[in-house]
């Protein structure tokens, strides 16, 4: 069947390409239909069904005579360690944290914090929740105390399993510190916390809150299975949205183990046993999606990579990798590859190792610039795949969808839309764009599985955020325009979402952070263009009257506020004291245009502005700092 078919045949009869898809889960129960519109616009999968993830995702493989299949890699540059755990034991590890968990009364429905860095013991974290029917929300790692505490209020949880310590190349990452510290500035308080210490960094838990990863299961008997209903929620991932209130997507159960499992092999084109690895981070939708989830409910070993693609110990590090464990298909962000560009150009290293077991690179979580997928093109010899898609989502809105069949790539393009997405390209007044017209890209409701079905405890604010400006149809917050063919092109957020090195950032919670600072009246962040992580933040501050401090000082403490308060991962370095920001007559910052000036681009003069003058005053700013004309 070609892509064609597939995906007419989902556009025919969505009800039963997704039954049929639903084939390949274990149900406790099977759904009675996929469908559940009755509360439309929320809309439920496979609502009526009983399943647990942990089943789908471990023992059913253990039954299945998979047990002494490698289910994770662990490979940890970093720390100078290697190990792999099977199915089996996994089976073993996640029913005993589980039964650990249960006898301390975390039971279905109970949330449950884990902040980790990329251990396997994250994702057994993960699942022994899943097993129970708790609800997990996992937070990365770069991210500070405050941002954490932010996510502890929001997601109520019973307990929080954390690590001692994260380890980055150039420093230990305290995370025991910072779990203390967001404890205390959050209202909610745990009921106790699991730590998983690390010989990198023993910390000290605190007496009655505290227990030890290994203590703490000494003895319990371990946990089956928690059967739950199809729409109960496995997990909650927190993601930038336009303020610092960070939006948490809420993933149903059944709709992530049918999209998951049905995208291992058509999308990535991997069998069961395959080794798949996507070199992201836990705390991103990549992670739950793609080094979690889809490959362990599909039968796959996954990688877990505790390391960096330069500097540990080289650019080698991923041909390293796939000769090692001899990986199929590999998944990270286009950043990755321009990191290891621009450390080896002539690809070097590439030849040092036998990469043939590789037989698809896929790329997500930014804009792929198309020097970047034809240098990793020549150098490794396989297709590039660029695909779009959002933590909302959880899976790929629009692929090249290879395990189906490859369809002609086209640089700058994430290619079609997959079954399940009826994508639009509408103007402001919801009218469909020809074709090559830039306008808001936005989905046919219904969702289908796998994605968000609201936001957790927010359900006005998922209406709000993404039902409401085009009735019927869910807003990206991308725009872009699709070609004749019905290629899809990603061309920039419409909201103050940046994207940084892969991550999502909102400049709306930075500016809150430097509104803050004593001495900035006002203030304004835009993204701008950056040669290896795609964009960087860039902070301008308008300083109260009369503040006499040397402005300087006044960055220094505004960037250390930041990096305090958000975290190292928000990467916001360059700010600007300026007198005034350009605003419409009505008062609306001009960040856009503010943007365009620093990126050196061409822009028109918004008719609404209150006084041009302004924007020499910003180009001046900016040209302190050496833009435009940064790389980028
Ligand atoms: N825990 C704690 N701190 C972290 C962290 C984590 N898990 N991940 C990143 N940080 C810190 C970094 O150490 C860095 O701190 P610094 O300011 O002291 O240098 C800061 O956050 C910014 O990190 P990052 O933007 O990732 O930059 P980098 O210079 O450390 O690395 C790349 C650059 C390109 C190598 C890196 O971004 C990368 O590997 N990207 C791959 C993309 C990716 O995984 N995206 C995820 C979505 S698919
Ligand atoms: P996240 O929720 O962190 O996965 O970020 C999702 C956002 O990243 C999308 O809404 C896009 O703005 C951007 N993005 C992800 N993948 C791509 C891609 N392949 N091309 C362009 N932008 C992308």
């Amino acid at each position: 069947m070609t892509y064609a078919d597939i995906y007419n045949s989902w556009k025919s009869d969505p009800e039963a390409f997704w039954m049929q898809a639903a084939e390949a889960i274990d149900w406790v129960e099977k759904p009675s239909r996929a469908l559940f519109d009755e509360n439309a616009p929320f809309y439920e999968w496979f609502k009526d069904a009983r399943v647990n993830t942990c089943y789908n995702a471990v023992d059913r493989h253990v039954l299945a005579g998979r047990g002494d299949q490698t289910a994770i890699i662990h490979d940890s540059p970093v720390t100078h360690t290697k190990h792999t755990i099977s199915y089996r034991e996994l089976q073993t590890r996640v029913a005993s944290l589980a039964g650990a968990l249960r006898a301390r009364g975390v039971g279905k429905g109970d949330r449950v914090i884990i902040y980790m860095p990329m251990v396997p013991e994250a994702l057994e974290a993960m699942l022994a929740c899943a097993r129970l029917g708790a609800i997990h929300s996992v937070v990365f790692g770069g991210f500070a105390a405050h941002e954490l505490a932010v996510r502890i209020d929001d997601a109520t949880p019973k307990a929080i399993i954390a690590a001692s310590c994260g380890i980055e190349p150039n420093r230990v990452i305290h995370y025991k510190p910072l779990l203390d510290g967001a404890i205390e500035q959050a209202g909610h308080k745990p009921d106790f916390c699991v730590i998983f210490q690390r010989e990198q960094e023993v910390a000290t838990l605190t007496e009655g809150r505290d227990y030890d990863w290994h203590a703490f299961q000494a003895g319990v008997t371990p946990a089956e299975c928690v059967p739950v209903e199809g729409d109960h929620p496995v997990y909650i991932l927190y993601t930038s949205g336009t303020t610092g209130q960070p939006k948490g997507v809420v993933r149903p159960t059944a709709g992530n183990l049918v999209a998951l499992n049905w995208t291992m092999k058509n999308v990535y084109g991997v069998d069961p046993g395959d080794v798949y690895w996507a070199a992201s981070d836990v705390g991103w939708v990549v992670g739950h999606s793609y080094i979690c989830y889809g490959p362990l409910i599909h039968g796959n070993t996954t990688v877990v990579f505790e390391g960096k693609p330069v500097g540990t110990p080289d650019a080698g590090t991923f041909w390293r990798m796939i000769e090692e464990y001899r990986i199929k298909a590999l998944f990270t962000a286009p950043t990755a590859f321009r990191a290891i560009k621009r450390e080896d150009p002539t690809g070097e290293l590439v030849r040092k190792y036998d990469t043939s077991s590789l037989k698809t690179l896929f790329l997500a979580g930014e804009r792929a610039d198309p020097d970047t997928i034809t240098w990793a093109q020549d150098q490794l010899g396989v297709p590039v795949i660029d695909h779009w898609w959002q933590t909302e989502t959880g899976w790929a809105i629009a692929a090249n969808p290879v395990g189906i069949e490859q369809l002609p790539v086209k640089l700058g393009s994430p290619s079609v839309p997959m079954p399940g997405y009826d994508v639009h390209i509408l103007d402001e007044g919801g009218h469909e764009m020809p074709a090559g017209d830039l306008g808001a890209i936005t989905i046919k409701l219904p969702l289908p599985p796998g994605t968000l079905s609201t936001l957790w405890h927010a359900g006005d604010r998922y209406l709000k955020s993404y039902l409401t400006t085009f009735p019927g149809y869910y807003e990206t917050g991308d725009a872009g325009f699709k070609d004749e063919d019905g290629y899809l092109y990603i061309m920039a957020r419409t909201d103050d979402v940046i994207n940084v090195a892969g991550h999502r950032l909102s400049t709306g919670a930075m500016e809150e952070v430097l509104a803050n600072h004593p001495d900035v009246a006002e203030c304004a962040v835009i993204g701008v263009a950056d040669a290896l992580k795609g964009q960087m933040p860039l902070g301008f501050l308008c300083l109260n009257a009369g503040c006499e401090k040397n402005h300087a000082e006044v960055v220094r403490e505004t960037v250390a506020m930041v990096r305090e308060t958000i975290g190292p991962v928000a990467a916001f370095k360059l700010a600007v004291v300026v007198e005034r920001l350009p605003k419409t007559r009505s008062g609306k910052i001009l960040r856009g245009t503010m943007a365009k000036i620093a990126d050196g681009q061409d822009f028109k003069m918004p008719a609404t502005i209150d006084d041009p003058a302004i924007l020499d005053e910003i180009r001046a700013a900016l040209a302190t700092l050496g833009y435009p004309g940064q790389p980028g």
